[in-house]
């Protein structure tokens, strides 16, 4: 579903304070919806953790690279260097899989699978490679995560781990890099040559349902299949 289809008031696409405060409600949105820690079984916890780690251990840096390739200005390129550097060179996908490995939470076939058509379909997105739309879907993952690592560890202690690198290192409210992502997402809207009406906020969406369906547990899942929902 599309953010108008949610519901939500689209901003225009010139409108970069309403954008942002967009994205914002979004994230409120999906931070409401995940189920209470409390209410899930060890399995359950264990799955939303696999998840996370299949789908964001050898995607995140494939994702801010295509933002590379897309975006045009300068100012944008530089800003997107300085993510990938850190991701690089303080090895976050290992940070990650250390935090996965010891909540007993690596990711199986099964868990890959399970989030397999959703991240599919972010992967054309970006194929397109259409420079504002995913510097803003990588904005919009910026902010997500930054609140998600709370409810992440609190998985992970539950699950018996202290292993805390990972959640530490990005639930840190890192506002210069949010904001970096908001100042290249200006400039390149400066530069798109993209027709009036095209949907500013297709990466969002794409990203939001793959985030959806990874903290979505087996009884959601099971519950969404009977009714006949793929969304
Ligand atoms: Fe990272």
């Amino acid at each position: 579903m599309t953010s108008a289809q949610l519901g939500f008031p689209v901003p225009s696409i010139t409108n970069e304070v309403a954008i942002q405060g967009h994205i914002g409600s979004i994230i409120d949105e999906l931070m409401s919806s995940l189920p209470n820690p409390r209410n899930l079984s060890a399995a359950q916890q264990r799955g939303i953790i696999a998840r996370y780690s299949s789908v964001l251990e050898g995607n995140f840096i494939y994702w801010m690279t295509a933002a590379y390739l897309a975006v045009r200005s300068e100012e944008s390129r530089s800003i997107i260097v300085d993510n990938l550097l850190e991701e690089v060179r303080d090895c976050h996908p290992g940070m990650l899989r250390r935090f996965a490995t010891a909540a007993h939470a690596l990711p199986t076939d099964a868990d890959a699978l399970a989030v397999s058509e959703e991240l599919s379909q972010v992967r054309l997105f970006l194929g397109r490679l259409s420079a504002a739309r995913i510097v803003l879907m990588m904005a919009f993952f910026e902010g997500f995560i930054q609140r998600f690592m709370a409810y992440l560890a609190d998985l992970a202690g539950r699950q018996g781990s202290a292993e805390r690198e990972y959640t530490d290192v990005h639930g840190v409210c890192d506002v210069a890099h949010s904001q970096g992502l908001f100042r290249a997402l200006a400039a390149e809207m400066a530069l798109d040559e993209s027709r009036p009406g095209t949907d500013l906020f297709e990466g969002v969406d794409l990203l939001r349902t793959l985030l959806q369906r990874i903290v979505e547990t087996p009884a959601a899942t099971s519950a969404r299949v009977a009714s006949g929902l793929t969304q």
